[in-house]
């Protein structure tokens, strides 16, 4: 009994440390986004930018997926990062947000 209960709060700490997604966020910012999103190439909002980032804060995570998903403008479907899932870049996306407001 005890030891079952160790195992399961062993298996849920593994689980809490996997799912950490504003480390994978950070990853992929890193090397996918930070390339037109650090300096604000061609009028992405720039990171860090908390009036750049305010109206799209807004405007709420979903609205900001369907950009980032389908492509809008200079920002390409994705942001270049074809093998992210939706999952994937929700989390970059949070990243992003966390840091820009
Ligand atoms: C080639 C340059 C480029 C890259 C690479 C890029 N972006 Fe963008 N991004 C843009 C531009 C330009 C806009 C502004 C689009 C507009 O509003 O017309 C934008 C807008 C956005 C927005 C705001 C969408 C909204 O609701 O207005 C988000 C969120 C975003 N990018 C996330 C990302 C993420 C996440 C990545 C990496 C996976 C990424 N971008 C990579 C250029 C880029």
């Amino acid at each position: 009994m005890k030891l079952t209960t160790s195992l399961v709060m062993a298996a849920s700490l593994l689980f809490a440390f996997a799912g950490n997604a504003s480390t994978d966020g950070k990853k992929i910012y890193d090397t996918k986004c930070f390339t037109c999103h650090a300096s604000g190439v061609a009028g992405a909002p720039k990171f860090g930018d908390k009036a750049a980032w305010a109206p799209r804060i807004a405007a709420g995570m979903d609205a900001m997926m369907v950009i980032v998903i389908k492509g809008k403008g200079a920002m390409p479907p994705k942001g270049t990062c074809t093998d992210c899932s939706a999952d994937d870049l929700k989390g970059v996306v949070q990243y992003m947000m966390d840091k820009s407001k």
